[in-house]
């Protein structure tokens, strides 16, 4: 695997000088997730712009943060603005949130997403535990930067991803917080478009719930650097093809702003029951 530590050396060391603690948890928020960090003390917020290296989000819904928060008295990390593939930016640099992660103490990592639902029990405003993914269309970007996987590699993608701790401790604060959550599926597109209807109906085919444009190299990454990974999908459309209505990133936004307070109960639940 290439060594991102060295790669982004200057860039880690930054961080690690400007962070004011040391957590094992952290939050990776998706498209229109950001506003959580609205709703936490946020002991010091880092621009992302201000780290040597760090990619610019551009996209709608993104906002570049790394913030250090507290929550009764629990503290932990949330990375607002996702790096995508789609922006142009290298796989490598959409690893930066994972790799940061790890440098300053992170053990737990949730990752975040909106997706569109393919499977039929997945309306808009559901959520949903992300319980595999697909890589096979980055295999060639994943080459340069993974390599091939050694042996510890594979043992430590296979029991860290999901996570089981993870994913009980958020499905008790689902049931505590009387929040639905699903599980399934996550296919990832690199994008930018959507997928076509007929890509919709062959992933539906295969078995897949949901599709979206983040988080499995994500995942796999923070997986193999040892940390345990939580995921989970907010789903903000119905995907292409499943409902005549055409996909909208504004639709995006408006189902990720309608869903705020569940979201909001339930990762305040999961921070009580596991930092
Ligand atoms: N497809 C891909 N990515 C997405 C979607 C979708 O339908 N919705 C939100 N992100």
């Amino acid at each position: 695997m290439v060594n991102l530590k060295e790669k982004y050396k200057d860039l880690i060391s930054e961080a690690k000088s400007a962070a004011p603690f040391r957590t094992n948890t952290a939050f990776v928020l998706g498209s229109g997730l950001g506003d959580f960090a609205e709703t936490v003390t946020k002991i010091k917020s880092i621009p992302t712009a201000e780290l040597p290296g760090y990619p610019v989000s551009t996209v709608e819904g993104h906002k570049g943060f790394i913030h250090f928060c507290e929550y009764n008295k629990k503290r932990f990390i949330l990375f607002q603005g996702r790096i995508h593939l789609y922006e142009g930016y290298d796989l490598s640099q959409s690893l930066i949130p994972a790799l940061l992660a790890k440098e300053l103490g992170v053990e737990n990592i949730l990752l975040s997403n909106a997706a569109g639902g393919v499977a039929d029990n997945l309306r808009p405003g559901d959520l949903m535990l992300i319980s595999a993914f697909n890589t096979i269309n980055i295999k060639k970007e994943m080459a340069t930067v993974f390599g091939v996987a050694s042996a510890e590699e594979k043992e430590n993608i296979r029991f860290n991803f999901p996570s089981k701790f993870i994913h009980q401790k958020l499905i008790e604060a689902a049931l505590e917080e009387e929040v639905y959550l699903k599980e399934g599926i996550y296919w990832y597109n690199k994008g930018p478009s959507y997928e076509t209807p007929a890509e919709i109906q062959m992933v539906k085919n295969f078995g897949v719930a949901a599709v979206g444009m983040s988080t499995a190299h994500e995942a796999l990454y923070a997986a193999i650097l040892g940390m345990k990974v939580g995921a989970f999908s907010l789903i903000t459309n119905y995907a292409a093809g499943i409902s005549p209505v055409k996909l909208s990133h504004q639709e995006v936004i408006e189902t990720a702003e309608a869903v705020k307070p569940k979201l909001e109960k339930l990762i305040k639940r999961f921070i009580e029951l596991t930092i």
